[in-house]
């Protein structure tokens, strides 16, 4: 039989650990994880046309995503809405305008989003228009009950050097990131964690293409807009405002 003051203990010790886990989406009862694939795209049409669809193994009957969130710039002049209304047919997909003012801030505001509407689904993915998945390195069913946050690896643009990446994680309410140039994940914990991190052999690759908002913006008319001085300047433009910014 424990004493009193021990169980009074346990139970301060048991509960800091469970109370920052309280808004975690549960795990469904089948096991199986759900995706909601989260985006922000400004004159993405011909990118979201070509990469999307390479999700869907030609061989599997259910879509990849079980969900789709996606900002769209209210700069936007093609056809991003109509491309991603086509795409995304059949899954649920929640689509709003956005007034940029920042990166980091932008995509805090689709984590928003998605805990608003799709509370439900187990995982996120924050992904780019530009992104060409590896299906055969590409297993939903290595996401768990578990992890925090999951590294999966991406291919430069040059198809040379990659990079790693956390931007596949639990859902959960109070994600954000921080910055408005190269935007940080934040949990409301103070994590993500690396001990909480699971290491995926997933691979997609970055594809320059020279159809896409870089053109429209006018970061240069040739391949590789997205390297080039003007893009340049206007990620220096973010760096001053969140200088100034309290
Ligand atoms: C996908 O990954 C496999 C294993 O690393 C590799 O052999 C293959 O070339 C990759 N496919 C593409 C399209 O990069
Ligand atoms: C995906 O992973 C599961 C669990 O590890 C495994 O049973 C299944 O065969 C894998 N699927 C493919 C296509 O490799």
């Amino acid at each position: 039989m424990m004493s009193a003051p021990f169980l009074v203990t346990l139970i301060f010790l048991v509960l800091p650990p469970l109370l920052t886990c309280v808004n975690v989406t549960p795990f469904p009862p089948d096991g199986k994880p759900t995706v909601a694939l989260l985006l922000m795209v400004r004159d993405e049409s011909h990118n979201l046309r070509t990469n999307l669809p390479l999700w869907n193994a030609p061989d599997s009957a259910a879509p990849f995503f079980d969900a789709f969130v996606i900002a769209v710039d209210d700069r936007t002049i093609d056809d991003t809405r109509e491309a991603i209304g086509e795409i995304t047919a059949g899954t649920p997909t929640h689509m709003f305008d956005y007034t940029f003012e920042g990166f980091g801030p932008a995509r805090t505001l689709v984590f928003e989003e998605t805990w608003k509407k799709f509370p439900h689904i187990t995982h996120l993915l924050v992904g780019d228009p530009d992104w060409k998945p590896n299906l055969s390195l590409i297993n939903k069913s290595d996401l768990d009950e578990e992890h925090h946050t999951y590294q999966f690896k991406i291919w430069d643009r040059n198809g040379v050097t990659t990079r790693n990446c956390n931007w596949l994680m639990r859902n959960r309410e109070g994600l954000h990131y921080d910055y408005y140039v190269h935007e940080f994940l934040r949990f409301p914990d103070g994590g993500p964690f690396v001990e909480d991190q699971k290491n995926l052999a997933w691979e997609v690759a970055e594809a320059e293409s020279d159809s896409s908002w870089h053109q429209t913006v006018g970061h240069g008319d040739k391949k590789g807009a997205s390297r080039t001085f003007k893009r340049f300047l206007f990620d220096i433009s973010l760096l001053l405002q969140e200088q100034e910014d309290p």
